[in-house]
């Protein structure tokens, strides 16, 4: 039997997927995409689960497309299967938070994989970059879509034109990753806070994230008019009763949310 190229785990309210294929640097496969796929489905029709970790293994995150098995690929081949468009696909159809730990490279497919989670925390070893064109190629999972909403022009522009890498605090200081911590730490603090978010309210939660993500997609007076919705919305939710009376109780108590 071939060997899972990711591990799956637990800590209480959280799921946790590692990739695993350290012969090849946690490159994108179809298998390992497959096998991460999947995970993120289970988690996210888990309702034991409030939030995922997506982080790599001892030799990074994540080196990008599997360059033997893009190499295979003709034009056509890659346009008939849309070569790599579920992973996009599969992420937008997660709900539930997504913290992407860097814990080394992320280069190509990986800092795109890296850039479909919600939030990004860093390893001070950690970089990042798009070395696409080195290779003959571009940006094919979202790269030059996410970097410049993510870092701005110029900065995007550099990375795909020169391939030049960038490190966790350059990261940090464009707005790409949310925290840069010391290696060691990285993990335990992106549990803490997957922890945190996996202990509010399940729906809201998952309205948030939803709100937060249209705006990429809205101009600012539809962006306002959806947010709207989604917040009234909240208003019919028992854990919106729980909340607010939970905050109005005297003493205060902590809410007992239901995810309903
Ligand atoms: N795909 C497949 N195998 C990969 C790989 C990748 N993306 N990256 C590394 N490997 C493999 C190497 O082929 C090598 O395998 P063998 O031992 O069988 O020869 C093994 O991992 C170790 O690699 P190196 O010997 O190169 O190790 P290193 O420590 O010197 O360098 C590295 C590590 C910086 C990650 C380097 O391997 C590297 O630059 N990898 C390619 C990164 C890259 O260009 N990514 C973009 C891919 S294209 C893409 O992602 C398109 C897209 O937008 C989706």
């Amino acid at each position: 039997m071939s060997e899972s190229t990711i591990i799956v785990e637990r800590s209480e309210r959280v799921g946790i997927i590692k990739l695993n294929r350290p012969r090849a640097y946690n490159a994108l496969s179809g298998t390992l995409i497959n096998e991460l796929l999947d995970a993120l489905r289970s988690f996210e029709s888990d309702s034991s689960i409030g939030a995922i970790i997506l982080t790599g293994n001892e030799k990074g995150f994540c080196a990008g497309a599997d360059i033997k098995e893009q190499s295979e690929l003709s034009f056509i081949d890659a346009y008939n299967q849309d070569y790599l468009k579920n992973l996009n696909d599969g992420f937008f159809a997660i709900h539930k938070p997504i913290i992407g730990v860097i814990n080394g490279i992320a280069l190509g497919g990986g800092c795109e994989l890296a850039m479909m989670c919600d939030i990004l925390y860093a390893a001070e070893s950690a970089t990042f970059g798009q070395p696409e064109i080195t290779l003959g190629t571009i940006p094919g999972a979202g790269g030059t879509q996410r970097l410049i909403r993510a870092i701005g022009k110029s900065k995007a522009m550099h990375m795909i034109l020169t391939g030049e890498m960038i490190s966790a605090k350059e990261a940090e200081a464009a707005g790409l990753v949310a925290k840069v911590l010391p290696t060691e730490q990285v993990f335990s603090v992106a549990l803490t806070t997957a922890s945190k978010i996996a202990s509010f309210s399940a729906p809201v939660v998952a309205m948030a994230k939803e709100a937060v993500n249209e705006a990429e997609e809205l101009g600012l007076k539809n962006g306002l008019h959806f947010e709207s919705r989604l917040y009234h919305a909240t208003f019919g939710l028992e854990d919106h009763a729980e909340g607010f009376q939970a905050f109005l109780a005297r003493p205060k108590r902590v809410a007992q949310w239901t995810h309903k």
